[in-house]
């Protein structure tokens, strides 16, 4: 069977659009657009059958269906031949159980997806598969692309230097200036991409970026090309598959540009449209305090302003004037969405109190894990509940920020867990005298 997959309006404008035509928008309406599959074509294989496929494929090395996105293909982008893909074996990444959070949140069943465990330490590279794959395949077959470019939070643009290095295609990133983190800045330009750093905030780069890519040759990189969301709604199977192919009741996930939540929603969508699952789970969306225009949104019945983003400590989620809010909204009203708030205070607390129990959270779980205590607290989520918190990246990329806490140094926040190294000479009865005086402190 011919498994088939174009680009359509999401606001139902006639019209398809095949995958390797560089185009973002409606040509009707100017709205995004989005990739739609063949349903008819996908259901020649049963539910199960489509679960034993992906469970076979699962981790191993058969090029390339062992990363957890090209695992998915046929439900991802069916028409790139195996040569074309460049991948770097996404997905995979850790669904713990977050058994000592949960519990003393009184929780029996959380667990956080732990997406930046992965090859650049953020979830991004599930999307940038995809699209640098595409890439690759029409400049195979003599397309003219002279580079991919993004507009950046830290993230997406060390993914697509990664990627876009490993295909040998040239990369251009636009970051705002002083609002990445330093190991974020780092990735690009290890990869060789041309940095541009920009005396403005995301949404002024992402404005530049737009019109750079109307360029011929250009080609955009950002969630608004929905080729990425193709890939990332594989996490929503892979928790899903993870959990031996039960659904969970609620998941957390923080939103910036608000991509990622329609591509969870998405991946749900198809497994419900397949058989796979019978029923949906709730979404809620975490933003910060300093960026919430969704949050506001949702305060007002749905209706969407941009706001000034203010910074924050949860970078990567400065962002406000999303691109995909349209998507969201559409997202969280199919799947009962909640959209809750995290102070700056709040984020940091949370993610040091989650790091108390093992874990090493970045700034922007921290606000997801911020939301689910509060929604906790309000009693909105169930002492039963089996709830996901997606952790989007990995802790290790924000050292200014845990250091920043530990060492009391973040603006407006006292920390609660504030644990700083104890500085000692080089004498056995200090050592032991601390260790004592210590061990009766925590006792
Ligand atoms: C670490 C991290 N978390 C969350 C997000 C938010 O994802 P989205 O912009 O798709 O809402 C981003 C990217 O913007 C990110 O880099
Ligand atoms: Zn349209």
């Amino acid at each position: 069977m011919a498994y088939r997959a174009v680009f359509r309006c999401i606001a139902g404008c006639p019209g398809d659009y095949p995958l390797w035509d560089p185009i973002y928008r409606c040509p009707t309406c100017s709205d995004l657009l989005e990739v739609s599959h063949d349903l008819d074509a996908l259901t020649d294989r049963s539910a199960v059958a489509w679960m034993r496929l992906f469970d076979e494929r699962y981790k191993r090395t058969t090029w390339p269906y062992g990363s957890s996105v090209w695992g998915k293909k046929e439900w991802v982008c069916p028409d790139i031949r195996d040569e074309s893909v460049v991948s770097m074996d996404e997905g995979g990444t850790n669904l713990l159980w977050a058994e000592r959070f949960g519990r003393e949140l009184g929780m029996r069943d959380l667990w956080v997806k732990l997406c930046g465990n992965s090859h650049t330490g953020s979830f991004k590279d599930l999307g940038m598969t995809v699209l640098v794959s595409v890439v690759q395949q029409i400049i195979k077959d003599g397309g003219t692309i002279r580079a991919v470019a993004c507009a950046s939070t830290g993230d997406t643009s060390a993914s697509l230097a990664a990627y876009a290095a490993a295909g040998g295609i040239p990369a251009i990133v636009l970051l705002p200036r002083g609002k990445v983190s330093t190991a974020q800045l780092l990735q690009p330009i290890a990869n060789g991409a041309l940095v541009l750093s920009l005396d403005t905030d995301f949404d002024g780069c992402m404005a530049i970026v737009q019109r750079l890519s109307q360029d011929e040759g250009i080609y955009l990189a950002n969630s608004m090309n929905s080729l990425r969301l193709e890939g990332q709604k594989t996490v929503a199977i892979e928790i899903v598959q993870q959990l031996d192919w039960q659904i969970p009741d609620v998941v957390i996930i923080p939103g910036g540009n608000l991509g990622n939540v329609s591509a969870l929603g998405a991946g749900f969508d198809l497994m419900a449209a397949l058989g796979l699952i019978n029923k949906q789970p709730q979404i809620v969306v975490a933003q910060a305090e300093a960026a919430n225009p969704l949050y506001r949104a949702y305060q007002n019945d749905w209706v969407f302003e941009p706001v000034a983003a203010k910074p924050t400590q949860a970078s990567a989620i400065q962002i406000g004037n999303p691109v995909s809010v349209r998507k969201a909204i559409r997202t969280l009203q199919r799947h009962r969405g909640i959209v809750e708030q995290a102070s700056e205070a709040e984020l940091a607390e949370a993610a040091a109190r989650a790091d108390r129990t093992g874990m090493y959270n970045c700034p922007h779980t921290g606000v997801a894990l911020a939301v689910l205590i509060k929604l906790r607290e309000r009693g909105l989520i169930d002492a039963s509940a089996r709830v996901v918190v997606v952790s989007t990246a990995s802790g290790l990329k924000f050292t200014d920020f845990k250091l920043g806490y530990h060492e009391s140094r973040l603006p407006h926040i006292t920390p609660q867990y504030a644990n700083t190294p104890v500085e000692l000479p080089n004498d056995y009865d200090a050592v032991r005298r601390t260790v004592d005086e210590h061990a009766a402190a925590v006792s």
